[in-house]
């Protein structure tokens, strides 16, 4: 069957994949725009089949939903793994099936939060500050450590997060975890418990938990006391699940040691944008920018070729699915 489907929040390297689909399906016409999904380009979707959407703003107003049903569309295709920015009620009150895409990669975001770790373990925030400075002397306070005798902490063991305490695992690392559900295939190289004692003990504590209500500022205040003074905190999964103002403020009162994060609270306000002058930034993120203990990037543990690849692939694979009558592979809501 043909399938008319638009892309919203397209990017060139996805494109490449887009192009590519419509010349091996010379039946489907998939049409892409830079636009991300809202109640102001909602429009956009008359007279396709199906939507598929990669951003990272929330989709809260019912408009949206509303409009997508008058306008026959059952399936909004997620390309993301997250699926937090949909409203849910809006979502089933419409009868819009949502899909996303799990596992289009989980090494590319367990191997940044790997580096992300090591960068932090290993002091490389002080060694690049100083190589900027010329100064190629061994100062003690940048003696550092190895990832073998440390024990890694992992918050959420689903797909990305049995990922991470693999690679950690091999790393020679001992690896605790906790989730609400136990995996027992992960039992090899993950040793489950409760997540105090997951914070408590953790040298790195790494979070993949999917943000909703009971997960949103899961570390804060309480949490970075009961850290060690000397763990690392790893964030590649949501920005909310961390309370940023406690997160400062066990940095400066030296309660954790540091902090990698690729998400943050507001990561809206300046991910995919360029400042002139670190005054530009809220003043939360001229803070967390400043400390050679912290590295910041822009929501792109993701970004690697073979995640892109599939994250266009993988949804478009479920929206001929749903039109060619058969299930989705990556249903979330039904
Ligand atoms: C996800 O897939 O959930 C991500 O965090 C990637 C991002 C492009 C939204």
């Amino acid at each position: 069957m043909l399938m008319k489907v638009l892309m919203y929040g397209m990017t060139p390297d996805q494109k490449i994949y887009v192009d590519k689909w419509n010349k091996d399906h010379a039946a489907d016409d998939i049409q892409t725009t830079d636009e991300q999904l809202t109640a102001q380009t909602v429009d956009k979707a008359k007279n396709f089949d199906a939507v598929s959407v990669m951003q990272t703003s929330n989709i809260e107003d019912e408009e949206v939903y509303r409009k997508l049903a008058s306008l026959g569309i059952k399936h909004l295709a997620l390309r993301t793994v997250g699926y937090n920015i949909i409203n849910f009620d809006y979502a089933n009150k419409y009868h819009l099936l949502i899909t996303n895409v799990p596992a289009y990669s989980p090494r590319a975001i367990a191997e940044n939060g790997l580096t992300a770790a090591m960068f932090l373990l290993r002091k490389w925030g002080g060694y690049f500050k100083q190589e900027k400075d010329l100064n190629f002397t061994r100062p003690e306070s940048l003696i550092s450590d190895e990832i073998y005798n440390k024990t890694v902490g992992i918050i959420g063991l689903g797909r990305i997060g049995s990922a991470t305490a693999e690679i950690y695992h091999a790393l020679g690392a001992k690896v605790i975890g906790y989730d609400i559900v136990k995996n027992v295939a992960n039992e090899a190289f993950v040793t489950y418990t409760d997540f105090d004692t997951v914070i408590k003990n953790a040298d790195i504590l790494s979070l993949h938990t999917p943000l909703d209500q009971s997960t949103q500022g899961m570390i804060g205040t309480k949490q970075f006391k009961e850290m060690k003074n000397d763990a690392l905190l790893i964030n590649q999964a949501r920005g909310p699940l961390v309370d940023t103002a406690a997160l400062i403020a066990a940095l400066k009162k030296h309660e954790i040691a540091g902090a990698g994060l690729d998400v943050l609270a507001d990561e809206n306000q300046i991910f995919m944008k360029k400042f002139d002058n670190i005054k530009q930034l809220p003043e939360d993120y001229q803070e967390l920018a400043k400390m050679p203990n912290v590295v910041i990037t822009p929501h792109s543990a993701y970004y690697t070729k073979t995640a892109v690849q599939n994250m266009a692939e993988q949804s478009l694979t479920d929206i001929k699915r749903v039109l060619n009558g058969q299930k989705p592979i990556f249903p979330v809501n039904l």
